[in-house]
């Protein structure tokens, strides 16, 4: 029988990404995060509303997505309850946050520049997505109360992937048994087990789902 709860947070699973923007200075900022989903060549980044990467991105409207594999998780633990944010916000602050210039510097990391946007692309990570903003929607509003976070929805524009994640002879696919990304659920860090049985969604060819014209910003 189940039960009616009230969880604090339901945050079930999903993979974690270091989202590179650029500062003011033009400086690089790096902040993990891991509400995200995408749908094609399109992704959709929950963020607090007023967070430094959220300020970054309204601003300069350009991001990297970088995707650690499960064994970077040390280095991305060392970018926790770490903010650009100077002054850090109250609620950061009673959270044990404390404010860092030089996150790749802390966490171990290595900046490569992007090759269509500006931020930084994490060379150890397997894949690196460079993407451009494309709408901001304010989301969980509710009626009389400020709104405390967005969903900013970026298109990729260029992929970069290590070949030793791709299928053997298939340049175009990401082998998902090669593919080792480190996931969030509820706050602990996990990796992937093995695959489960024949999927028979995965019969309809990759190639099905491939937009028609994705890669290219206008005039890129
Ligand atoms: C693994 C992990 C996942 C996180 N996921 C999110 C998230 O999805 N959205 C969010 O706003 N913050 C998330 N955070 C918290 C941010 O990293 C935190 O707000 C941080 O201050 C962001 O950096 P910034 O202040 O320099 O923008 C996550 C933190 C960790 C360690």
């Amino acid at each position: 029988m189940h039960i009616s709860v009230e969880p604090s947070i339901l945050y079930f699973g999903t993979p974690v990404i270091l989202l590179s923007t650029c500062n003011e200075d033009g400086t690089a900022n790096l902040a993990p995060m891991s509400s995200a989903w995408w749908l094609g060549w399109n992704c959709m980044l929950g963020l607090g509303a007023k967070g430094h990467t959220a300020q970054n991105l309204l601003r300069e409207k350009e991001c990297v997505l970088n995707l650690p594999s499960a064994s970077l998780v040390e280095h991305v633990n060392r970018l926790a309850r770490l903010t650009g944010s100077d002054p850090i916000p109250p609620h950061k602050v009673a959270m044990g946050y404390r404010h860092e210039k030089n996150k790749f510097a802390v966490a171990g990391l290595t900046a490569v520049p992007g090759e269509l946007v500006a931020p930084s692309r994490v060379v150890e990570c397997p894949v690196q997505l460079e993407a451009v903003l494309e709408a901001v929607h304010p989301f969980g509003t509710r009626p009389d109360k400020p709104t405390t976070a967005l969903a900013f929805e970026v298109r990729i524009i260029r992929a970069h992937i290590d070949p030793s994640i791709l299928m053997e002879g298939r340049e175009n696919h990401v082998s998902p048994d090669k593919w080792r990304p480190l996931l969030m659920s509820f706050c602990q860090f996990y990796g992937l087990g093995e695959r489960l049985t024949h999927s028979t969604l995965a019969e309809i060819p990759e190639d099905a789902y491939r937009p028609v014209a994705h890669m290219q910003r206008e005039g890129a």
